[in-house]
C-alpha cells in the first residue's frame, strides 16, 4: 500500500501544515505499510512553549495533512497509536496504519493556497459577511467576533499579551533566533520566520532585528517599544476568531482540529493568522472567555485574526526539504 514514491508525496503534502514560529518539528518514517510520526527532539522552544503544547499541537496539525491527503487517494488512517495509548518509545508522538477506503475531503483543496497571512486585511469587502457566515455554518470550534468596537478590544489586548511576552529576554532571544530577517540567512525560506512571511520589507526587517534585538532595553525604558511593536493596526483591520476546544482533549487531537478551522478560513476566502499570546497569557486568556462566552466545557486554545487580504498572489511555504523530514 505504502511505496517510497507515495510515502513521499505524503509528507510532501502533510509538511504545508502549519507549525508554530515554523519550527517543523515533525519527522516521518515508514515502517512496512505503517507510518511512524516523530519528534525532532532538537526543536523545541523553551521560552514560548515550555510545556511543550504547541509542538504536540504542530505535530497534530501534520497528521491532520497527512490524513487529508491520504484521503486524495483513496486512503485513510486506519488506527492511530499515541503516547497517550501508552506508546513507550522516546521521541514517538504516534504509529499510524493506514487503510483503503478514504474520501477526498472538500478541505484538501485548500491546504496548498493556506498561509499565514500577517498584513492588514483589505476594508469594505462586501463579501466579508458571507464569507463569515459560511465559515460559522461548516465548524462549531470558533467563536467569532466581528463587531469593530469589540475587535478594538481584543486588538489592544493582543498587544499588551504580546508586550508581557516581549519584555522576557528569553522569549525575544527565542524568536530572533527563529525568525529570517535576511535573504542572506542561510535558512531563508527553510525554517522559521522569514522576513517576507512576515510582510517586511527590507528595511523593516533591519529595523525589527534592532528593536527586537540590541536596542529593546533601551526602547522599553523610554517607553518606545511598546509602540514600535504593536501590531495593533493589523489586527484591528481584520475580524477574530476565537478557537476553543474540549477540556482534557489530547492535544494532538488539538491540532488536527487547529489545521481544519485554519483551512475551513482559507475555504470561506479568508486570510488568517494566528495571535498565540492571547490564549497564552492566562490574564487575556480569560478576559477572553469571560467577555466572549466561550463555553464552560471548553478551552481557549488559540486565536485568530482573519479577513479578505488585499490581494493574494500565488501561497509561499517555507518548508525543509523532504530529505530532512523523512528518517530512516
Ligand atoms: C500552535 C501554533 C501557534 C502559532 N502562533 C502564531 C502566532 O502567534 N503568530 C503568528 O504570526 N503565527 C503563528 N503561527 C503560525 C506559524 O508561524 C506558521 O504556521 C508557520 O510559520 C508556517 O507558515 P504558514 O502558516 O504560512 O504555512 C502559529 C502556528 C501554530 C501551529
Amino acid at each position: 500500500m505504502l511505496d517510497p514514491q507515495l510515502f513521499q508525496d505524503l509528507v510532501a503534502e502533510a509538511r504545508l501544515a502549519p507549525s508554530v514560529h515554523n519550527i517543523q518539528p515533525t519527522r516521518w518514517r515508514r515502517e512496512g505499510d505503517s507510518i511512524l510520526v516523530l519528534a525532532d527532539e532538537s526543536r523545541r522552544l523553551p521560552a514560548a512553549d515550555p510545556s511543550g503544547h504547541d509542538i504536540r499541537l504542530s505535530h497534530g496539525a501534520a497528521i491532520e495533512g497527512l490524513s487529508l491527503a491520504l484521503g486524495l487517494r483513496g486512503l485513510r488512517i486506519g488506527g492511530i497509536e499515541t503516547a497517550v495509548d501508552g506508546m513507550p518509545a522516546q521521541g514517538v508522538v504516534a504509529r499510524i496504519t493506514l487503510a483503503p477506503g478514504g474520501e477526498a475531503d472538500p478541505l484538501a483543496g485548500a491546504v496548498a493556497s493556506r498561509a499565514s497571512w500577517r498584513g492588514a486585511f483589505r476594508q469594505r469587502d462586501p463579501d466579508l459577511p458571507s464569507r463569515l457566515a459560511h465559515l460559522d455554518e461548516v465548524t462549531d470550534d470558533l467563536v467569532i467576533i466581528g463587531v469593530s468596537d469589540a475587535v478594538s478590544e481584543v486588538a489592544d489586548l493582543a498587544d499588551r499579551a504580546a508586550f508581557h511576552f516581549l519584555c522576557d529576554d528569553a522569549h525575544r532571544r527565542e524568536l530572533l533566533h527563529w525568525m529570517r530577517l535576511s535573504r542572506a540567512d542561510p535558512r531563508y525560506g527553510l525554517d522559521g520566520l522569514d522576513a517576507q512571511a512576515l510582510a517586511l520589507g527590507r528595511i523593516e526587517a533591519i529595523a525589527a532585528s534592532l528593536v527586537l534585538g540590541p536596542l529593546f532595553p533601551a526602547l522599553r525604558r523610554v517607553g518606545l517599544a511598546a509602540p514600535l511593536t504593536s501590531e495593533r493596526g493589523k489586527t484591528a483591520s481584520g475580524v477574530i476568531a476565537l478557537f476553543h476546544r474540549p477540556i482534557g482533549e489530547d492535544v494532538l487531537q488539538t491540532g488536527r482540529a487547529f489545521y481544519r478551522a485554519w483551512l475551513a478560513m482559507e475555504r470561506a476566502g479568508l486570510a488568517a493568522c494566528p495571535i498565540s499570546v492571547l490564549a497564552d497569557w492566562p490574564l487575556s486568556n480569560a478576559a477572553l472567555v469571560e467577555r466572549f462566552a466561550v463555553p464552560s466545557d471548553r478551552r481557549l486554545v488559540n486565536v485568530f485574526r482573519m479577513g479578505s487580504p488585499p490581494q493574494r498572489g500565488p501561497a509561499r511555504h517555507a518548508r525543509l526539504a523532504l530529505h530532512d523530514l523523512i528518517v530512516r
